[in-house]
């Protein structure tokens, strides 16, 4: 495992930027895992900039988003599938039929999850995974648990996560209470995994997951075990490693 920790949010998003596209330098036809939340914005928005610049492409790229609230129509401003258009695919050149997110508005959750895994095995596998880092240690919504999830499945939000997302909402009881997501299993296969962390709340749980046990308890610590993994955090996020 590799930590990066870089001077700022800038700088940590440029870097993230980097990795992602070298990864699409290296492979154009390459197959993407990505992340929604507030951390990956500024990584977005760097890899839009390189695109509008003429120095990348996602022509060729597949997409496969790590989850999805369940209940939340594509077209719900607070949807995964809405931010995603809203900061990456809108402003890029990749086939909208190539782009994947958990389909919220289906509530047939062993149909979701079956098409989701086989979509992602018929693609050839996610070669790189970016990961954003939940204040308990989720990863896309994979909550502390006593047993590690092995594929796509419909979980029950913790009442943390409920709090931390609400920001987004009007009302928390607004948010929804339930969605799909990968699985452990489903991010472990991925070739290669990035981490991205910024801010002082985020700096006891880049602790934990990276230099404490690999625990369900603490989902992020599985990744330890991971041969492939890059983490990069600003330098508040790695103000305990
Ligand atoms: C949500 C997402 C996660 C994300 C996490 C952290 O719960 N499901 O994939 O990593 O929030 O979000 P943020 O980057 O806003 O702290």
């Amino acid at each position: 495992m590799n930590i990066i920790v870089t001077d700022d949010y800038a700088s940590m998003s440029r870097q993230a930027a980097d990795v992602i596209a070298g990864c699409i330098a290296e492979t154009p036809s390459c197959v993407l895992g990505l992340a929604t939340g507030s951390t990956p914005i500024g990584l977005y928005r760097s890899l839009v900039e390189r695109v509008r610049a003429g120095k990348l492409s996602f022509r060729d790229v597949t997409t496969f988003n790590l989850d999805e609230y369940r209940g939340l129509p594509a077209t719900h401003e607070q949807s995964y599938r809405h931010f995603m258009q809203t900061h990456l695919f809108d402003h890029v050149d990749v086939n909208a039929d190539a782009t994947h997110v958990p389909d919220g508005a289906n509530p047939s959750h062993e149909q979701v999850c079956a098409e989701y895994e086989q979509r992602i095995s018929d693609a050839g596998g996610i070669d790189l995974q970016l990961l954003g880092l939940g204040h308990n240690g989720h990863i896309g919504f994979n909550e502390p648990d006593d047993h590690f999830a092995v594929n796509t499945h419909l979980v029950r939000l913790h009442e943390r996560t409920i709090q931390a997302n609400s920001r987004l909402f009007d009302h928390i009881d607004e948010v929804p209470r339930e969605a799909y997501t990968m699985g452990v299993g489903t991010i472990m296969r991925a070739a290669r995994i990035l981490v991205v962390a910024s801010g002082a709340d985020k700096a006891q749980i880049v602790r934990d997951a990276f230099f404490g046990p690999v625990t369900p308890q603490v989902p992020a610590s599985v990744l330890q075990l991971h041969p492939y993994v890059t983490v990069i955090v600003d330098e508040q996020a790695g103000a305990l490693c």
